[in-house]
């Protein structure tokens, strides 16, 4: 019984030490379930970017996975998401920095793995300090390797669709949120283990 329980312990030491990513936090989310939201006439016509993000309300998990999907989630059996993506590449990794550390979105598992336990909410910020008091940034990398030519361009261009179906989200589920280039790259860029062939492209505050 003993000797079973020290295998198990090895076993379970030895995992972790050869692949540091069994050591990660995952959380999964709660299926996407959109209330009734307005229509997308209105969405269109009530979306604004909003700079006040005074009010600590944080969002909840149903909130988060409603956003998330709608950022890029799946939507299809064939694996189709809910942004074009540029020969259907799929090249962008939203994660998602809060007070209790920085995620990255599986849309496939409809997870959040942790890649960083510190808040990088002052990083997304940059010199724009408001966006740090938003419980939730989004931001927005563009894996380059997918893409055999034209890679910046169409990374560019995938990561505008996936930052207004967020913009159109949040006008619809009455949360509030802007569109940002302004960060601290090089800090993100770091903290996130970024390499050199992702585009750190965009970035958005959520809050209420
Ligand atoms: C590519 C892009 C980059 C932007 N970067 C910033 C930014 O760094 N900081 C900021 O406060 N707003 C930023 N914005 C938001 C724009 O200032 C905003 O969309 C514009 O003023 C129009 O206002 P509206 O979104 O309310 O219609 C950015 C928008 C886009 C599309």
């Amino acid at each position: 019984m003993m000797k079973n329980l020290l295998f198990t312990l090895c076993m379970a030491c030895l995992t972790l030490v050869s692949n540091p990513a069994a050591a990660q936090t995952e959380i999964p989310l709660p299926k996407p379930d959109f209330p009734n939201t307005m229509s997308l006439a209105e969405a269109l016509q009530t979306r604004r970017s909003s700079r006040d993000f005074a009010n600590p309300r944080r969002l909840s998990d149903q909130m988060l996975s409603n956003l998330l999907w709608a950022a890029c989630g799946v939507s299809s059996a064939d694996g189709k998401i809910t942004a074009p993506s540029a020969m259907n590449k799929q090249d962008i990794r939203v994660y998602v920095c809060r007070a209790d550390g920085a995620y990255l979105y599986d849309p496939r598992a409809n997870t959040l793995t942790q890649v960083s336990a510190t808040d990088l909410r002052p990083a997304v910020a940059g010199r724009q300090a408001f966006a740090a008091q938003a419980p939730v940034s989004l931001v927005l990398v563009s894996d380059l390797t997918l893409f055999n030519h034209n890679a910046e361009q169409m990374g560019s261009i995938d990561v505008g669709y996936v930052s207004q179906n967020i913009c159109l989200a949040c006008t619809a589920l009455g949360i509030k949120t802007v569109p940002r280039m302004t960060m601290d790259a090089a800090a993100l860029r770091s903290a996130l283990s970024l390499p050199e062939t992702t585009a750190l492209l965009i970035n958005h505050p959520v809050g209420y």
